[in-house]
C-alpha cells in the first residue's frame, strides 16, 4: 500500500491513477489523517500531492512535526514538496510570479528518483511559491530556469521532492519518476493485478456479508454488472440481481443484460415495468420532476420486489472510486452512490457492500473482464439511471421513445463502426422537443430534429465534445433521416462540459 495525502491538488486523482499504473496500490487520504493512522496502515511510502496553498497562508494545511520522523518514504509533490521545506527548515520562497507550463528540467544529481531519467526533460510546472533553499541534509536533485530547487532529496531519511508534476502527461519521464520512487526507495515490487485485487475483494464481501442475503440492482451498465458478478463469486445465491425494466432503456439492452447473466450462470430476477413508468410520467416536462418521478417509482419497485423475494441484509451498489473521493466523507459518498439506482431514500432498511469503491472506471473494467463478463458488457458506455427520459426533452411518451430508440441505434453503430467507440467516452442521440420543416422527394417535411452527442472525458465530471470525423457525422446524419420516420433534420452539439452538461436533461 502506497498512501496519498491529499492537500486538495487538482491532479491528486492522476496521482493515484497513476502509482496504480505502476501496479501499486494506494489509496488517497485526507491531509489531516492522524500520523498514528497512517502508521496503522503500514504503508510502504506516503505522496504528498499538490494544492492551491500557500505554506504562508494562515490556516493552509499542514503536518504534524513527528510526520516526517515515522521512517516511512515520502514523496513531495508541488505543495507537498513546499511542505516538506518549510517544515524541515528549509526556505520558501513567496510567489513573485507564476511558474505555469511546460519547463526543462536539469537534473543535478542522479539521485533515485532520476535512475535511468535524461539529464534534460521536459516537466510540467503549475506553481506560485517556490523553494529558494533546501532544508539541512537535503541536496538539490534537479533545476530549471525559474526554480533552483526544482527537486531535492535526503536520501538517508528516504525524503524526495519535486516542484513540477511527474504525475500528468506533459511530463514524459514523470512515470518513470514515479515508478522509481515506488520501486527502488519505497521497494514496491509492482505485483498488484485485478487477480489480487479480486481475490481480496471477495474474501472482504465474504467476511462483511457473512451468512446475511443480498440484493443488487443491476442498470445494465458496467459498474453494477461487475459488482454483482464479484458479490456472486463471494456468497453465491445469496445475492439476488433484480432488473427492473423502467422502459427508458436503450435498443436491445434489456435483452442483452438478460443473456449476460445467463450466460455467467447468474439468477436475475427481471421486472417489467415499463407502464408503471410510462404513467407517472405522462405529461412531464420539467427534467427534475422527470428525475425524481423516475427515482421513486424505481424504489418502490425495489422494495417491493426486496419484499416479495424475502428480504435482504445488505445492498450492493457499483460505486466507484472518484465518487468516494469526490463526496470526501463516507456519509457523502452514500448519498453519491444512491443516486447510482436513482436516489434511494436515506432510511434505506439495507446496509451498503460498494466493492468497487476503490477502483477506477478503467479498472472496473479489467475486473469485469478478471470476472468474465462478456465485452459487450465490460465496454458499455455509461448510461444514466432515467434512461433515455432525461434525452427526450418534453413529456416521455412511446413514440419517441421509439423514434430516439432508433436514431441512437444508429449512432451507436456507426461509431462503433469506425472503431471509435473505446475512445470516446459516451455517444448517443437527443431528441429535442422542437420540429423543422424539410424537403423529401419534393414534398415539404415538418418533422423532429435529433441532437447526436459525443464526449471524451475521464470520469464524467468534465468532458470535451469528440471531435468525430466528418465522414462519420455524414453517415449517421445520412442514415437517421433515411431510416428513422419522422426526423428530417440531424444536429451535432459541439459544446463542452463545463459550461453544458453531457446528458441535455
Ligand atoms: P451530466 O449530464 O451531469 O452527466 O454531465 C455526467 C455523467 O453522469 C451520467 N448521469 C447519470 N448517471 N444517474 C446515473 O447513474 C443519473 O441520474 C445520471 N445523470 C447523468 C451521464 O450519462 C454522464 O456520464
Amino acid at each position: 500500500l502506497v498512501i496519498i495525502l491529499d492537500f486538495g491538488g487538482q491532479y491528486t486523482q492522476l496521482i493515484a491513477r497513476r502509482v496504480r499504473e505502476c501496479r501499486v496500490y494506494c489509496e488517497i487520504m485526507p491531509y489531516s489523517t492522524p500520523v498514528e493512522a497512517l502508521r496503522a496502515r503500514r504503508p510502504r511510502g506516503i505522496i504528498l500531492s499538490g494544492g492551491p496553498s500557500s505554506v504562508y497562508e494562515e490556516g493552509a494545511p499542514v503536518l504534524p512535526a513527528a510526520f516526517f520522523e515515522t521512517g516511512i518514504p515520502v514523496l513531495g509533490i508541488c505543495y507537498g514538496m513546499q511542505l516538506m521545506a518549510h517544515l524541515l527548515g528549509g526556505n520558501v520562497a513567496a510567489a513573485a510570479h507564476r511558474e505555469y507550463g511546460r519547463t526543462l528540467l536539469e537534473v543535478l544529481a542522479d539521485g533515485d528518483l532520476f535512475a535511468g531519467v535524461a539529464r534534460r526533460t521536459e516537466v510540467w510546472m503549475s506553481h506560485g511559491d517556490k523553494v529558494a533553499a533546501p532544508p539541512p541534509g537535503f541536496v538539490v536533485t534537479a533545476r530549471t530556469e525559474a526554480a533552483p530547487v526544482a527537486a531535492m532529496a535526503d536520501p538517508a531519511r528516504r525524503l524526495y521532492a519535486v516542484q513540477f508534476h511527474p504525475e500528468v502527461a506533459h511530463t514524459p519521464e514523470g512515470k518513470k519518476m514515479l515508478e522509481n520512487f515506488l520501486y527502488r526507495v519505497c521497494g514496491c515490487t509492482g505485483a498488484w493485478t485485478m487477480g489480487s485485487f479480486l481475490q481480496a475483494a471477495v474474501a472482504e464481501v465474504r467476511a462483511t456479508i457473512g451468512a446475511g442475503r443480498a440484493i443488487c440492482a443491476l442498470s445494465g451498465g458496467v459498474d453494477s454488472a461487475v459488482a454483482a458478478a464479484l458479490v456472486h463469486r463471494a456468497i453465491g445465491d445469496r445475492l439476488t440481481s433484480v432488473f427492473v425494466n423502467h422502459g427508458l432503456l436503450r435498443q436491445g439492452e434489456p435483452e442483452s443484460v438478460q443473456e449476460a447473466f445467463r450466460h455467467l450462470g447468474i439468477p436475475l430476477v427481471y421486472v417489467e415495468a415499463k407502464e408503471r413508468f410510462l404513467q407517472k410520467l405522462a405529461g412531464v416536462a420539467d427534467p427534475e420532476a422527470k428525475r425524481k418521478i423516475i427515482g421513486t417509482e424505481f424504489i418502490r419497485v425495489f422494495e417491493e420486489e426486496a419484499r416479495r423475494l424475502g428480504g435482504a441484509d445488505f445492498l450492493v451498489q457499483g460505486t466507484l472510486y472518484p465518487d468516494v473521493v469526490e463526496s470526501g466523507t463516507a456519509t457523502a459518498a452514500k448519498i453519491k452512490s444512491h443516486h447510482n439506482v436513482g436516489g434511494l431514500p436515506e432510511d434505506l432498511q439495507f446496509k451498503l457492500v460498494e466493492p468497487l469503491r476503490w477502483l477506477f472506471k478503467d479498472e472496473v473494467r479489467e475486473l469485469g473482464k478478471e470476472l468474465g463478463l462478456p465485452e459487450e458488457i465490460v465496454w458499455r458506455q455509461p448510461f444514466p439511471g432515467p434512461g433515455l427520459a432525461v434525452r427526450i426533452l418534453g413529456p416521455v411518451t412511446e413514440e419517441k421513445l421509439a423514434l430516439l430508440r432508433a436514431a441512437d441505434a444508429i449512432v451507436t453503430e456507426e461509431v462503433k463502426r469506425a472503431g471509435l467507440d473505446r475512445q470516446v467516452w459516451q455517444y448517443f442521440a437527443v431528441l429535442p422537443d422542437i420540429r423543422s420543416v424539410g424537403v423529401m422527394g419534393d414534398a415539404r417535411t415538418y418533422a423532429h430534429a435529433i441532437a447526436v452527442r459525443a464526449v471524451e472525458s475521464q470520469d464524467g465530471m468534465t468532458a470535451d465534445w469528440a471531435r468525430l470525423p466528418y465522414a462519420v457525422l455524414e453517415r449517421i446524419a445520412t442514415r437517421i433521416v433515411r431510416e428513422v420516420p419522422g426526423v428530417n433534420r440531424v444536429v451535432y452539439d459541439i459544446t463542452s462540459k463545463p459550461p453544458a452538461t453531457i446528458e441535455w436533461e
